[in-house]
């Protein structure tokens, strides 16, 4: 990796690449070459939020007074187990992991605005342990000892650890293809797959009006997260198209086995977050959920869809789809939106 270098000539946009870059250190972030990494960047920058500007004084309410089922608080309780140690997962993952091998400025700024914005998620789960008091041992250590989410993080830190060995390279045919298996591992799988059952669940009860602060949270998460994802597909795609040798048949295979595990692992989650249905949420809607979500990933990275499933929440894509309007959020956030977003001529 080279950080510094003896300047012998100035270079030109288009000597960069994601990585083994030779000719252009990771310091010269102009002229850019990979817009679409400043755009995100920048997407990034306008959705600034904190999680304490979020009032929970009505989920304490709700939390407290016993309105809601033992099986609905068994949902939220499983969700903010997994969410809380895999933003963290995430988070040391970009730093540890990808960080080191992305050898180019543009992605590296928007690598480090995602390292803060997993921060603020993690944040965001403190906040709301601390707010409805709960037990900050059993949600911290769920990864541990739950064993549906243990599987889906076991099925993650595998890929860390294997970057993460000293003799590690990305010069080798076998290295890169080890990190684009990270890349498709974190950004598709962890944070395009496992993360959805848990957006869908949460925000049914948004839906229905309870829990709507850790529901607002959620909906912040959720935009920041979309953009996470569309960042790691353009650099995942931008990759295969600066080294085609990669992208071989046997590895395409291994990618689809992948996502075929981690759709399995995904559905063994709802299922033991939701062993009775409730609010009209059950583990067979969710078989055809997280099969069509990921279908829509593989076909983003140029894989067969595998499953031809539809859609049964069709109000998620207009979740989506609100989140990116300016007047959706109602609180403070707005303002950043538009302040980020001023134009003065
Ligand atoms: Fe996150
Ligand atoms: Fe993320």
């Amino acid at each position: 990796m080279n950080t510094t270098k003896t300047p012998t000539r100035r270079f030109t946009a288009d000597e960069k690449r994601l990585i083994n870059c030779n000719q252009v250190d990771v310091n010269q972030l102009m002229p850019l070459k990979y817009n679409w990494a400043w755009e995100h960047y920048t997407n990034g920058c306008a959705n600034h939020w904190m999680p304490t500007e979020v009032p929970m004084t009505k989920d304490i309410e709700t939390w407290r007074s016993g309105q809601l089922s033992d099986a609905e608080r068994h949902v939220i309780m499983r969700n903010l187990g997994f969410f809380s140690t895999a933003e963290s997962l995430v988070g040391n993952n970009l730093v540890l992991a990808i960080f080191k091998h992305v050898t180019n400025a543009e992605c590296r700024q928007y690598l480090l605005r995602q390292a803060f914005e997993e921060a603020v998620h993690s944040h965001t789960f403190l906040y709301v342990v601390d707010s409805l008091g709960l037990d900050e041992k059993e949600v911290f250590n769920m990864y541990h000892e739950v064993p549906t989410i243990a599987r889906k993080d076991a099925f993650e830190t595998a890929l860390t650890r294997e970057v993460l060995d000293p003799n590690f390279t990305t010069d080798t045919m076998q290295g890169a293809q080890a990190f684009l298996k990270n890349l498709i591992g974190y950004y598709l799988i962890m944070e395009g797959i496992f993360f959805y059952t848990g957006f869908v669940m949460v925000l049914s009860f948004h839906r229905r009006n309870l829990m709507t602060g850790i529901g607002e949270q959620f909906q912040y998460i959720l935009r920041d997260e979309t953009i996470h994802l569309n960042f790691g597909i353009d650099l995942i795609n931008g990759i295969k198209a600066e080294n085609p040798e990669l992208w071989t048949a046997e590895f395409q295979q291994q990618m689809v086995q992948h996502v075929r595990d981690a759709v399995e692992l995904e559905l063994e989650y709802a299922a033991d977050c939701l062993p009775t249905g409730v609010m009209g949420l059950n583990a067979d809607l969710f078989r055809d959920y997280v099969q069509h979500i990921a279908d829509r990933r593989l076909e983003r990275i140029g894989l067969p869809i595998q499953y031809g499933s539809s859609n049964p929440f069709p109000w998620m894509s207009e979740t989506m789809d609100l989140a990116k309007e300016k007047n959706f959020f109602e609180t403070r956030v707005t303002e950043y939106q538009s302040a980020g977003s001023l134009s003065w001529d």
